[in-house]
């Protein structure tokens, strides 16, 4: 498809007078009056939209009963039926609202022409299109063994209730699928977008109304403050069957520590409704799938970095999986451990390749990195790296630069600490004790959702040490990518390092997994790993009954 069509939307869109974008309850358009304005992230004076929250108008309530009034009709078609909206959907994201949805993710997330075009038309459509397929596969599986005389058969419904969903702002795809995973099981969602998302997502609405899915089956609900009525009407809903989120690993476990209040005491003794803030619990214990953060490595063994071919391989992964969209990714690779024999080399590789990035709009054909998506990202970013340059044992390798005068512009950044200088010398425990150090540094630590990586350079002789500590070192288990050319090695880093994480990648990016290819999530702080992109999630929106009748 061409990217003429996108980005003549993308012009209307941008120089258009503000859009309103509604509340969608019931099918139904809803302007609220209480708005927040949207403005592209590289060009923040801009107002392109406005968005209707829901809060103070108490319309959380109605999206939630509305929900719950489509769900006998919506439970009751078959899987194939309910395949069959989604599959039309997909087709017409793919063509008629290509370009429109494409455009508008770049002007509100700020991602490039071949960004907008991987995630808001291609992920999303491979999401509706894998989970027609996988939803009819669950739905018509049956138990294989029977006993003589008995016939056992298993019957798939989705949950009781309904299902709340929390998107994140960085891919459309993402908001779009944790929807529409649940409701293509037949559940009923109240979702929550980010609100940066409202031009892409409202149109996702559309594209699915269109498609055939009935009022009231997906509840658009913006809102500007989560904690007020989307917690209150939605979350705290004695009929919320299930949550599906990505995000924040604090925002989720706050979320957890939330609804595990609600949860009713012991039936047989305690059946007294509600807390002393008449909040009444739930009639089941709603089913929890989050996807949060994440520290992705990236590991290179020497054997990776032994030749002017394998050095700018590493250098262009490593740059992609840490600078594609500005490194706003839960995927993102933000520390790679470099052996210091090959160090220099990678280093003038890299100094080179981020000289040439081009820091710009999205619309920019050249683009690569553009704007961080708000203020609070670009003041944390630029902090961070005014923080680590004036570290006197951290090195800036190449970027640093940041820039807020029309966009929230902040230059890809790589940062480097040797552990030599850190007093890690020869000996294996001097070596682990300076990694210790370097692991306690900011921006080696904490998740910084942006376009900034550090590298740790260490001594090769203690690869396999560095690369145990490196996966143990973070509370986050998401993905990892190890880089080695010898085989051995490889086989030896990936079974060090697979424990800790929810995709691992060998000698290729930390980012970028494909539906139906590779599914997607982490362990540990990293989420609950119910694979999105997978049968694995979609099973997590049914609730089974197991039939036994003797014949
Ligand atoms: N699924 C994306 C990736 O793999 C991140 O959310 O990069």
């Amino acid at each position: 498809m061409s990217s003429y069509g996108t980005l003549a939307a993308y012009e209307r869109m941008r120089t258009r007078d503000p859009v309103d974008i509604p509340m969608i309850i019931n099918g139904q358009e809803v302007f609220t009056g209480n708005v927040v304005e949207l403005t592209p992230p590289h060009d923040h004076k801009n107002v392109y939209a406005r968005i209707h929250v829901a809060d103070g108008t108490g319309l959380v309530k109605e999206a939630v009963s509305g929900a719950l009034a489509a769900r006998a009709e919506w439970e009751s078609m078959s899987s194939e039926a309910r395949s069959g909206i989604f599959l039309r959907a997909a087709r017409l994201l793919s063509t008629k609202y290509r370009h429109e949805v494409c455009a508008a993710t770049m002007l509100g997330l700020s991602k490039n022409l071949f960004q907008a075009e991987i995630d808001a038309a291609c992920e999303t459509i491979d999401f509706w299109r894998f989970n027609a397929f996988y939803a009819n596969e669950i739905y018509s599986h049956q138990p294989a063994a029977h006993s003589p005389g008995v016939w056992n058969r298993l019957e798939h419904r989705p949950l009781e209730g309904f299902v709340a969903a929390i998107s994140p702002f960085n891919f459309i795809a993402i908001g779009s699928n944790l929807a529409s995973a649940p409701a293509q099981m037949g559940n009923v969602v109240v979702l929550k977008p980010a609100l940066e998302t409202g031009l892409a997502s409202s149109l996702m609405m559309r594209i699915l109304q269109e498609a055939g899915l009935p009022p009231g089956v997906i509840q658009y609900v913006p809102v500007l403050d989560p904690r007020g009525d989307f917690t209150q009407d939605a979350l705290h809903h004695p009929a919320l069957g299930g949550l599906h989120f990505t995000g924040s690993t604090n925002v989720f476990a706050q979320l957890q520590r939330d609804i595990a209040a609600g949860i009713g005491g012991n039936p047989d003794t305690d059946p007294a409704p509600g807390d002393s803030t008449g909040r009444q619990p739930y009639h089941s214990f709603p089913r929890l799938v989050g996807e949060t953060g994440g520290k992705n490595y990236l590991f290179a063994h020497e054997s990776a970095l032994a030749s002017e071919e394998g050095r700018r391989d590493v250098a262009a992964q490593l740059l992609r999986g840490a600078f594609e969209f500005n490194g706003q990714k839960c995927s993102a690779t933000s520390r790679a451990y470099v052996p210091a024999s090959q160090w220099p080399a990678l280093r003038r590789v890299l100094e080179e390749e981020v000289a040439r990035i081009k820091v710009t709009g999205p619309s920019d054909p050249q683009s690569f990195v553009t704007a961080v998506i708000n203020r609070p990202a670009f003041d944390r970013l630029a902090s961070a790296i005014e923080g680590a340059k004036a570290d006197p044992e951290m090195d800036l390798v190449a970027g640093g630069e940041c820039d807020d005068r029309v966009g929230y512009f902040v230059g890809p950044t790589v940062l480097a600490v040797d552990l030599a200088s850190l007093g890690g010398g020869a000996s294996a425990a001097g070596h682990m004790a300076a990694l210790e150090r370097a692991h306690a540094k900011h921006t080696v630590r904490s998740e910084l959702f942006g376009p900034v990586i550090t590298v740790v350079v260490y001594d090769d002789q203690h690869w396999q040490a560095v690369a145990r500590a490196a996966a143990d070192a973070s509370p986050y288990a998401l993905t990892g990518a190890i880089f080695a050319r010898d085989r051995r090695v490889l086989e030896e880093l990936a079974s060090t390092l697979r424990h800790a994480q929810g995709n691992l990648y060998l000698n290729d990016k930390s980012t970028g997994a494909v539906v139906g290819q590779q599914p997607f999530g982490g362990s540990r702080r990293s989420g609950t790993n119910d694979k999105a992109g997978h049968a694995l999630n979609l099973q997590r929106w049914v609730s089974t009954m197991a039939i036994k009748e003797n014949l």
